[in-house]
């Protein structure tokens, strides 16, 4: 291989950005405007036999280089739960476990050896761009994104994904946070209008961003199809200009959500980077809006300036990927880690579980083909299931290839049925596939246990109908238990559920999308050799009654004769994914009230809070001070008052004075704890002082208020034993 061409910018003693201001001196327009779009919808349908199509790895993610100047093509992929598709080129890539998943383990580090794993893979297959970590906050929990996103919590969900992305981008790799902003719905998520006022905005959506941004020094920012305050996001000046370039200080470039550039100007002097997958609108038209003067060439050179710095910062272009084999045994130990410090413990009633595999002798396994394997979320995030799906979609869903990228149920190969059966070799373990209530009473009836396997499918582009399990489920786990009280349900779900069943059954696991080794998790959980530690990045309501939005927002029903917005001629896509018709806007009038901060407000009872999760062991509180600074510390003792080992989650909210206009409580940090039994440790948690803040929209700056506050502590949002006051 030819040593490569060298360039004065290739000196690394420089700055990104001196780097970049050297190559844009040389570059032609043309040459500029490349940079700045995908190859177009034309050349991705029909793959033509050369040119720089021919170079791409994954033809929907591609942004050809300028070999000339030493500048290297963009091969993006997905890698939410893994590298996407992989399989579709032939390739293998981990499927971790759901967003949820690793958000219900609040382990910082995990996440840096996930984004570690993630971005080993996506090198490994030649990708030098990940289209990264979604943050969208579920303030909509039928949301069909809800598996990949990580919470309510805007503090939880950028801290853990600020550390994934920081990973990648140590591994050289360009990372992307995602999807910016208020795109907290996909069911018509381009004729959706986000309104919402600046101050929740700043308070919940975009302090996720701010936070992951500021973790992880990430390169990119993909703005969302949906209008917020009724301007498109990827032409938004107040999200785009004011807060992501002006407030957060964010150098890297903004790159569209797939169709969701809607202009040339508009978008490009709001702040859009770069148009993908097509070029509609920064391709010719671009070209001739800066030879115009319509986009002044200050604007056009800052757009390919922030692609160059980070092409540069990322490293990328010192260090190109090397092709090589992935580390499957390490993606699957990274993977199983994953789901068993993820996988929450809901109920356990007379402590029903562990299992004791020596004793155990009849185990009735039911449901959620939990004989082949566990259920993964639809769309982009996809993981291909390693050795195929191994259950079979119906012919009718494969004919309409967009309908099945969101509707066909993708299984990973690791089934739960397997696991148990290794772990309880003296017993009699049946399975039965649920399909038949009274069948499945009948095998339960005669087991001494009886574990339910429930699946709640979820995709990109579409939301759910309502929070109930399909396809009678309810009704298969009020059967199984009318059976047998000794009922455990293991739910794989993308996000919250109802569970009217929930005082008829012993025990309730939480697993998520369990991911590529949710079997052995699993069964871990379920016999003891794992003790839970998850503990839940979003409520579980009680109903949808209690929800902010209790009647989901979807879109009306398409109008013919309504103009559908441009999609970038995508053919099909906008019928199948998104939903077309009239805009409709939701209003969010809950505001910065999200999640917890809901059911707090409205004193509702909930069925299981935000941070909630059992363990095999009990833990204690004492001994809290709180010493105000920047950062202030909060410090408090946790016992492990059990007979095992445990790793316990403590968390630490703040109370706002009245003045402050704050729900009852806020997260302001937490700290995870591994004791053995009996034992003690001091815990200490530093809080910043713009955790302590709110957001103040006449000074736009985020403002301490004078006065009382409460710091509380303990083991869920709502068991808080500790409290002391504290006076800012
Ligand atoms: C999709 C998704 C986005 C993904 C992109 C590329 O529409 O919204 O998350 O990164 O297109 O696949």
């Amino acid at each position: 291989m030819n040593p490569p061409k060298h360039f004065a910018w290739s000196d690394r003693s420089l700055s990104p950005d001196e780097r970049a201001e050297m190559v844009i001196k040389e570059m032609t327009l043309d040459e500029k405007i490349q940079l700045l779009h995908g190859l177009g919808w034309q050349a991705i349908f029909s793959q033509p036999e050369c040119g720089p199509a021919t170079r791409t790895i994954s033809v929907l993610g591609f942004i050809p280089g300028i070999p000339r100047l030493g500048i290297p093509d963009l091969q993006m992929t997905d890698s939410n739960q893994g590298v996407s598709g992989a399989g579709v080129k032939g390739r293998y890539a981990t499927a971790f476990p759901s967003g949820e998943a690793m958000a219900s383990a609040w382990d910082t580090a995990l996440s840096y050896e996930i984004g570690t794993q993630l971005g080993h893979e996506m090198r490994d297959m030649g990708f030098n761009m990940s289209l990264g970590s979604g943050i969208n906050m579920i303030r909509e929990p039928r949301d069909g994104r809800t598996f990949e996103y990580k919470g309510e919590d805007p503090l939880l969900a950028g801290t853990l994904a600020g550390s994934e992305l920081k990973a990648e981008k140590a591994l050289h790799l360009i990372t992307d946070v995602k999807h910016y902003a208020v795109n907290d719905q996909d069911a018509g998520r381009i004729v959706v209008n986000s309104i919402i006022s600046k101050r929740a905005m700043q308070e919940s959506d975009l302090l996720a961003f701010q936070i992951a941004l500021k973790d992880s020094g990430a390169g990119a920012v993909m703005c969302s199809y949906n209008k917020i305050n009724g301007i498109y996001a990827c032409e938004n000046p107040y999200t785009l200009h004011d807060v992501l370039t002006k407030q957060f200080d964010f150098k890297g470039f903004v790159i569209s959500d797939w169709g969701a550039t809607q202009s040339t100007v508009k978008a490009a002097m709001a702040g859009l980077d770069v148009e993908m997958p097509g070029n509609d609108s920064f391709g010719a038209p671009l070209k001739k809006a800066v030879e115009s003067g319509e986009v002044p060439m200050d604007r056009l050179n800052d757009m390919v300036r922030r692609v160059l710095r980070t092409e540069f910062d990322s490293g990328i272009v010192d260090d190109p990927p090397q092709p090589g084999s992935p580390d499957v045994m390490r993606g699957f130990a990274i993977a199983q880690k994953t789901e068993e410090r993820g996988e929450v413990l809901l109920k356990n009633k007379g402590s029903v579980l562990p299992l004791h595999a020596a004793s155990i002798q009849s185990i009735a396994v039911i449901g959620g083909h939990a004989d082949v394997g566990v259920i993964s979320g639809g769309g982009s995030s996809q993981v291909s299931p390693a050795g195929g799906n191994p259950v079979p979609p119906p012919p009718a869903l494969l004919k309409d290839p967009l309908a099945s990228f969101m509707l066909v149920q993708v299984y990973q190969r690791s089934a739960p049925l397997k696991g148990i059966e290794a772990k309880a070799p003296h017993a009699v373990v049946q399975f039965n596939s649920g399909s038949d209530p009274a069948s499945a009473a009948a095998l339960a009836g005669k087991s001494q246990v009886a574990i339910v396997f429930a699946v709640q499918h979820e995709s990109e582009g579409m939301d759910l109908p309502n929070l109930s399990l399909p396809d009678h489920q309810d009704a298969l786990i009020e059967a199984v238990a009318a059976a047998n009280p000794r009922t455990i349900v293991v739910l794989e779900t993308g996000g919250p559920v109802l569970m009217p069943w929930i005082d008829k059954v012993a025990a309730v696991v939480e697993a998520w999308y369990p991911g590529i080794r949710g079997s052995q998790a699993i069964a871990n959980l379920l016999f003891g050799d794992v003790n839970p530690s998850g503990r839940l990045p979003l409520t579980f309501p009680r109903s949808e009654a209690d929800l902010p939005h209790p009647i989901h927002l979807a879109p009306p029903k398409p109008d013919p004769g309504h103009p559908v917005p441009k999609l970038a001629g995508a053919p099909g896509m906008v019928g199948v994914m998104m939903g077309i018709g009239p805009f409709f806007d939701v209003h969010y009038d809950e505001g910065l009230k999200v999640g917890y901060k809901w059911y707090d407000a409205q004193k509702k009872a909930v069925l299981f809070p935000f941070g909630f999760g059992l363990s095999y062991t009990t833990f204690a509180y004492s001994g809290l001070t709180v010493k105000p600074g920047e950062p202030s510390t909060v410090s408090f003792t946790v016992s492990n008052t059990g007979s095992r080992a445990g790793v316990e989650t403590a968390q630490v909210y703040a109370s706002f004075p009245e003045s402050a206009g704050e729900p009852p409580k806020r997260l302001v940090g937490w700290s995870k704890v591994e004791l053995a039994p009996g034992e003690s440790k001091q815990v200490s948690v530093s809080v910043d002082r713009d955790r302590l803040s709110i957001f103040n929209e006449s000074s736009n700056a985020w403002e301490l208020v004078p006065g009382k506050y409460v710091i509380r502590v303990g083991s869920s949002s709502r068991d808080l034993p500790l409290e002391k006051q504290i006076e800012f």
